[in-house]
């Protein structure tokens, strides 16, 4: 049998009235990543000829969130069944191929197995994935012969009480050869309960053609449950986070509550990782070897070096971390701040698009941003950069084995030079040199003679 390259339509021209929403259902999303947005990353796994994504409601929005992913866009004006959408995508498609149609709702099918459903079929056969269910309520029944062959499929609405005991259901996913999909989605009728052209009635006009139809059974409801409301995308919001906790820990990472984690993007970790309670991955992100990760974490966009320490309460975005760094608790690190190795970056910290180099240390209560922090540092408690002039961001650059007391105003731009130590409590407005003391300061007095205040008594008349 040839190696079948589909040709794959998607559809999401429904509105998704269950979800009681402004936007379309396929934009609402899993792990950060629009249910539409999954299905396509997984067509394209299959390497297929073109994926074709039939929209309506909203279609511009649609458009827009998967701008960066390659589509042909076919517009289904007025929704009048799963039938009908289908339908819209096939003057693009030629005859010679074999059409897999996926729902936009069904955000979680794996490749593997639309493979192994088209694995089954050749060019005058078709393939439709089915799933056993306890409670089929709402799904299209698979009915067959008494030879186990599917003859038709009854949606729900349509079905007399006895169909709607068959637990087998269709997923709403096929693959059928495209010159025999022309042909009977040309004669579908909507003489249904829902006045639709069905997708579903082709399996009837394929059977009174003879031609076979190949099942595949899902063992995992979870890959073709779909979304209809916002109970179901949390229980699949729920699925996803587990499986991808599960991968990170089969890779060697210790999770103390994996039902405690979330992965909104994908993480790589090395060996010997720990991961506390409470912990949010977005974007992308890399972690090294032995590293421990605190409680009540939130890290986006991030390279960390091996055997960091990142305590609780920190948010960390789009920042490099290097080797042997201890952040927090309670830290924040904003987009382009790079540590590098054995940097100390204590509690009620803020750092934003600031360098900070080898062995340096912020440990309490600081502001510094637009910074170039030298090696071996040392910033007191309570430092503030002053980068902002209400109009433009200026520089500070403090040089190697600087000093900074605590409670200074770094006045930028501003340059403290290596070596230097700045004394508590001042307001730094010029450059500084290198190795010396520099230091704002009133001179401190004592007044013997002053007394405080005390209570004015009040008279009785
Ligand atoms: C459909 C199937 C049902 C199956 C179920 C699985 C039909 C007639 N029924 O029912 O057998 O068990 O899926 O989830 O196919 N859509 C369009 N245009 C339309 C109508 C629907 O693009 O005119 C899209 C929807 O946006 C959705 C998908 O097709 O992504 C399925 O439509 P939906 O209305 O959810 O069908 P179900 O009633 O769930
Ligand atoms: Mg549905």
């Amino acid at each position: 049998m040839d190696k079948i390259i589909p040709s794959i339509i998607i559809l999401a021209a429904g509105v998704g009235k269950r979800m009681h929403s402004d936007l379309p259902k396929v934009l609402h999303k899993i792990a950060d990543k629009s249910l539409i947005s999954h299905v396509v990353d997984c067509a394209n796994a299959l390497n297929p000829n073109n994926i074709y994504v039939i929209y309506g409601y909203k279609g511009a929005q649609v458009q827009q969130a998967c701008a960066d992913r390659k589509i042909f866009w076919v517009e289904q004006a007025q929704q009048l069944g799963t039938g009908h959408a289908v339908a819209q995508a096939m003057p693009s498609i030629t005859d010679d191929a074999m059409v897999l149609v996926l729902c936009g709702d069904v955000p979680l099918i794996k490749p593997a197995t639309l493979q192994a459903l088209y694995s089954k079929v050749d060019r005058n056969s078709l393939g439709v994935l089915t799933v056993v269910l306890d409670n089929p309520k709402g799904y299209g029944r698979i009915i067959r012969n008494t030879q186990n062959q599917v003859v038709r499929i009854i949606e729900e609405k349509d079905a007399d009480p006895e169909i709607k005991k068959i637990k087998e259901v269709n997923t709403g996913i096929f693959i059928i050869p495209a010159s025999h999909l022309r042909r009977w989605l040309a004669s579908l009728k909507n003489d249904n309960v829902q006045g639709e052209y069905y997708l579903t009635d082709i399996i009837a006009l394929a059977v009174d053609e003879n031609l076979p139809i190949h099942t595949t059974i899902s063992h995992d409801m979870y890959e073709v449950m779909g979304v209809n409301n916002r109970q179901q995308l949390a229980i699949l919001e729920r699925h996803y986070q587990s499986q991808q906790v599960n991968q990170l820990m089969l890779g060697g990472v210790s999770v103390r509550d994996p039902a405690r984690v979330d992965i909104r993007g994908t993480v790589q970790a090395g060996r010997d990782v720990l991961i506390d309670i409470d912990v949010i991955f977005e974007g992308d992100i890399t972690i090294g070897n032995q590293v421990k990760i605190g409680p009540h974490v939130v890290i986006r966009n991030a390279k960390i070096g091996d055997n960091v320490d990142i305590l609780s309460h920190c948010v960390i975005d789009n920042v490099v971390i290097g080797a042997g760094c201890r952040i927090g608790p309670f830290a924040r690190l904003r987009p382009d701040t790079v540590l590098g190795t054995q940097v100390r970056i204590g509690n009620f910290v803020e750092l934003k698009k600031t360098i900070v180099a080898e062995g340096s240390k912020i440990n309490h209560l600081s502001y510094i941003g637009d910074t170039e922090v030298g090696s071996d540092v040392n910033i007191g408690a309570g430092t503030i950069t002053c980068n902002y002039d209400g109009v433009n961001k200026h520089k500070t650059i403090i040089g190697d084995g600087a000093f900074i007391g605590s409670d200074t105003q770094l006045v930028a731009p501003v340059t403290v030079g290596a070596g230097a130590t700045i004394g508590a409590g001042t307001t730094i407005t010029k450059n500084t040199p290198p190795d010396v003391l520099t230091l704002s300061r009133t001179v401190q007095k004592t007044i013997s003679s002053w007394q405080r205040p005390t209570k004015k008594l009040i008279s009785d008349n």
